[in-house]
């Protein structure tokens, strides 16, 4: 292995750290800690972790944690209800609907239900068209995280050639604002892509958020390049428990790459942290206060 090891558990920790004495910092000022609240509906049990995870790191973080576990057989109409009052309630500054949600419910209607000020996972179309048109908004955590780590890593990304594999609203198309934001040119692949090695081997940043395991290949990798994979895929083993893998065939990948992302590890810590940012971010906005430093 040649890549350096980007190392996403260090520094989601290191932020984690900081906003949870912003936060504490916040609560001395007004009385009350940054609130988030999370609602899942129905039991899968994967959301369930996640949401328990995310409750967890909003109280390490000194942040107030509002959880509503809701069964699967509620109607958009109570869900609704519930995100309304969430809007209204003033100890809250984050709402988080963990997707996905029921088939009976119309996911973009409650997602569009919730105050874009408090719309901290960036999926409200007024948070996506804000990014879009490079205006202050509320970021989608994961993008945010790959942002977070490719800055680290490379400081300026201004002139690089960044290929985002993948197109989804929550992933791929927020990325590519992002990098362009950041003066990145950017090409966006997905399934359709003639070529894809091809693309991908002109990259000197790779975010690869297709959802396919080990699918980037390491002959694909620019020597040198930067790779961050999105991706955490369960694939089946002998001994029957499974294993993580990404999107990118790490082995292969690392011998080439400058550096690689590790899934478990990279990506993944991340998003919690950017998460907890982001409830900070809307906590300080809310309260007329200037934007939290150094996050
Ligand atoms: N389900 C999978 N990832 C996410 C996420 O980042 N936010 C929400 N709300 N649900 C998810």
């Amino acid at each position: 292995m040649t890549a350096r090891r980007i190392d996403g558990k260090a520094s989601a920790a290191a932020i984690r750290e900081r906003v949870a004495q912003s936060a504490a910092e916040f609560a001395d000022r007004i009385g009350r800690p940054p609130g988030l609240a999370t609602v899942l509906v129905g039991e899968d049990p994967a959301s369930a972790v996640y949401v328990r995870m995310k409750g967890k790191a909003t109280a390490e973080a000194s942040m107030a944690s509002f959880a509503h576990v809701l069964p699967a057989t509620i109607s958009e109409a109570e869900l609704l209800d519930l995100v309304g009052a969430l809007n209204d309630d003033e100890r809250v500054d984050g709402i988080l609907v963990q997707l996905p949600l029921p088939k009976a419910i119309d996911t973009e209607k409650v997602i569009a239900a919730i105050d874009p000020a408090k719309d901290v996972d960036g999926f409200h179309p007024l948070n996506q068209g804000r990014l879009f048109a490079g205006l202050e908004g509320l970021v989608a955590c994961t993008p945010l995280g790959c942002l977070h780590l490719l800055k680290a890593e490379l400081g300026s990304l201004a002139g690089l050639d960044a290929v985002v594999i993948g197109r989804s609203n929550i992933v791929g198309k927020p990325m590519a604002m992002l990098l362009l934001s950041e003066n990145a040119t950017v090409t966006m692949a997905h399934s359709k892509s003639r070529d894809l090695a091809a693309i991908v081997r002109r990259a000197d940043i790779v975010v690869a958020a297709v959802g396919r395991p080990e699918m980037v290949r390491g002959d694909w990798i620019k020597p040198g390049a930067t790779v961050i994979d999105v991706g955490i895929n369960r694939i089946p083993t002998d001994d029957g428990k499974g294993r993580l893998v990404g999107d990118v065939a790490f082995d292969e990948a690392a011998a080439v790459a400058g550096a690689i992302t590790p899934v478990p590890g990279g990506v993944g810590p991340m998003t919690i942290a950017m998460l907890m940012r982001n409830t900070l971010v809307a906590a300080h906005r809310r309260a007329g206060f200037a934007e939290p430093e150094d996050l």
